[in-house]
């Protein structure tokens, strides 16, 4: 890939420094990611009614690009555009033209052609959402669904929206990202966004082998243990254990991480009585989760998926205005 320039992020605006596409957290600043969050408040109340659309998109066509598979981020995706009354197609490319050898311009040109408006790309590659972003016709919005180990924004603002629903003021909270923090996206997309909103205190906590280097720099604490780790926390992130992006062992067993890590009612009690669980899913229970906790009071995973199509609903809705006014 060509170098980027000065600030690769730039290319998030428009001229008029509209937000055209959303391809990570950086670059967003507090204002734009608190204009996103209150514009998903806005939808909310849409997604409870019983007719839940509203025609902002009406007319415009939104293609979902998955070259690596999902299933909550594209159904949430595929709901808030039709929430938004687009029309909507989503393409599976993992099992199409990438595998009889269409490089991804050429994808990227026949999609073009049949006047797409918005591309919601995951890719399984660091940058590729970028690179899609530089190369579409300017009138079509680039959406980051997830790229690699890079980055995951929509995840990110949803989990920043649930907290500030459910816990109020950043910077009076204590956040902790537990597990496999060196292979996911979704977790540097959370610590940019947390500390762009002066969050308190972010911790990780993870073993050494499942931290990416100088990981502090990103601006966290770091643990190895749970005990020290959950003390006096607010919200507790649990992430994915992500066997299939991981080289040789980088761990003894899961039953080992479980034991260490997984989060159980026992540990669990080491944090804020009032403390919340969240997961960006998918949950592999008794690996990083115990049942009983991501079945209970205090979980509010399933309050993160319905709250996923509000956020994306304002992101989608945002960057397509920037070419409306
Ligand atoms: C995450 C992802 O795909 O990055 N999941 C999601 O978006 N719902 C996290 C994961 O796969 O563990």
């Amino acid at each position: 890939m060509p170098k980027l320039a000065p600030d690769p992020w730039a290319i998030q605006f428009d001229g008029e420094g509209r937000l055209k596409h959303l391809l990570t957290i950086e670059g967003l600043g507090p204002d734009w990611i608190t204009r996103i969050l209150d514009t998903a408040e806005s939808f909310l109340s849409v997604t409870g009614r019983e007719v839940k659309k509203v025609p902002l998109l009406r007319g415009r066509t939104v293609v979902n690009l998955f070259f690596e598979s999902s299933t909550r981020t594209r159904t949430t995706f595929e709901l808030a555009a039709k929430r938004l009354s687009a029309d909507v197609l989503n393409l599976n490319i993992s099992t199409s033209a990438a595998t009889k050898g269409e490089s991804l311009l050429d994808t990227l040109r026949n999609i073009e052609a049949m006047q797409a408006d918005m591309f919601v790309v995951r890719h399984d590659k660091s940058g590729a959402a970028h690179f899609i972003a530089r190369h579409v016709a300017p009138h079509v919005s680039v959406l980051n669904a997830g790229d690699g180990r890079h980055a995951h924004p929509t995840q990110a603002l949803l989990d920043v929206f649930t907290i500030r629903k459910l816990k109020g003021d950043f910077t009076k909270l204590r956040v902790a990202i537990v597990g496999d923090i060196l292979h996911s996206r979704v977790a540097r997309s959370q610590i940019h966004a947390l500390n762009t909103l002066n969050t308190g205190e972010v911790r990780v906590i993870a073993p050494r082998t499942l931290l990416p280097a100088q990981v502090e720099k990103l601006g966290v604490r770091v643990f190895h243990d749970m005990r020290e780790g959950l003390k006096d926390v607010d919200v507790i992130i649990m992430l994915r254990l992500q066997r299939e992006r991981m080289e040789g062992a980088l761990l003894p067993s899961e039953d080992e991480f479980f034991r260490l890590y997984g989060l159980t009612p026992e540990k669990l009690a080491w944090a804020k009585p009032d403390a919340i669980v969240m997961h960006p899913g998918p949950a592999n229970r008794g690996v990083e989760i115990d049942s009983e906790v991501a079945d209970g009071p205090q979980s509010v995973i399933l309050q993160q998926v319905s709250n996923g199509i509000a956020v994306r609903m304002a992101v989608m809705s945002l960057c397509m205005g920037a070419r409306e006014e």
